[in-house]
């Protein structure tokens, strides 16, 4: 099943135009949700003006080399590894859900546009790199949602309690799980059974919700988190600090609780 492209099986009786409209309608969902967000908040005003005024209390004129310099590092660090969440399992969960997805998606445009008829043949390069971020994506997701959330982790919320906030993972979750079913059940062959059809059709719901849920859910955070690290890591560079007073160098005292266990209770 692993190295089967499910695409080119579905291709036997759904159109390959008719998988290539729902991709680009996937996209185009995601991109209104995330300006829709963008007008609502005003997020992005705010970070913009926000950054004119912190320039104004810059200490050192960034060179052209700096800037690239600082923004390398940005994307290296604290984008590409999530260096924002420190060492620990919250990262490790995040990075598998991070890579997963973005493989999984990546696996899906490619077998949808380059191999999606049923005279296709698909180097297993391509099913494989997809069956793999599905499943990256379930056990990083899973763990995040199931161990890591921080009503569970810290509030002692039980992990069945659902809230808006999780649609987002939820969601992902579920495209990717419902997903690796679908791809099973369609590689068994079952013919004029109705398994494999209910899943692609929860597949398909899966990622309408995820997609077509983006005003409402966290998904834009993954546009949102690396506009915001590439200008915190400047500020931190040209002595602005986003107006923040410096850090102070007097020892640290906590006293000894501090100690006793990890700080989880926000
Ligand atoms: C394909 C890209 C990405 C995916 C699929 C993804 C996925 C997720 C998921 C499922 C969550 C949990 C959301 C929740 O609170 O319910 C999350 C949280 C988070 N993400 Fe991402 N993310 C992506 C990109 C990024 C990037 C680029 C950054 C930072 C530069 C980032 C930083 C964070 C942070 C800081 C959290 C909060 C984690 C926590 O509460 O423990 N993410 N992400």
């Amino acid at each position: 099943m692993i190295s089967i492209n499910p695409f080119s099986i579905l291709a036997e009786t759904v159109p390959p135009i008719a998988m290539q409209i729902f991709i680009i309608t996937m996209v185009v969902l995601a991109a209104v949700g995330t300006i829709l967000d963008i007008i609502h908040k005003k997020n992005v005003k705010y970070f913009f003006e926000n950054a004119k005024k912190a320039k104004l209390s810059a200490t050192k004129k960034l060179s052209n080399s700096e800037r690239i310099s600082v923004i390398s590092k940005t994307i290296v660090s604290d984008i590409a590894t999530t260096s924002e969440l420190g060492a620990g399992k919250r990262r490790a969960a995040h990075l598998l859900g991070m890579y997963g997805t973005i493989l999984f998606w990546i696996g899906s445009a490619i077998m949808i546009f380059c191999y999606s008829s049923p005279s296709s043949d698909t180097p297993s390069f391509w099913p494989v790199i997809w069956h793999v971020g599905a499943i990256m994506t379930v056990v990083g997701g899973g763990w995040f949602w199931f161990f890591l959330r921080v009503d569970v982790y810290s509030e002692a919320q039980p992990w069945y309690r659902i809230i808006k906030a999780d649609l987002f993972v939820l969601a992902l979750v579920a495209a990717a799980l419902t997903g690796l079913i679908w791809s099973y059940l369609q590689s068994l062959n079952l013919n004029d059974r109705w398994d494999d059809k209910v899943f692609l059709v929860l597949f398909m719901v899966s990622n309408l919700v995820l997609f077509g849920g983006v005003y409402w859910s966290k998904f834009a955070h993954m546009f949102y988190k690396p506009g915001a690290a590439i200008q915190k890591n400047l500020a931190e560079a040209d002595g602005s600090r986003d107006n923040l007073p410096p850090e102070s160098d007097a020892p640290k005292q906590f006293g000894l609780g501090i100690t006793r266990e990890d700080p989880k209770h926000y």
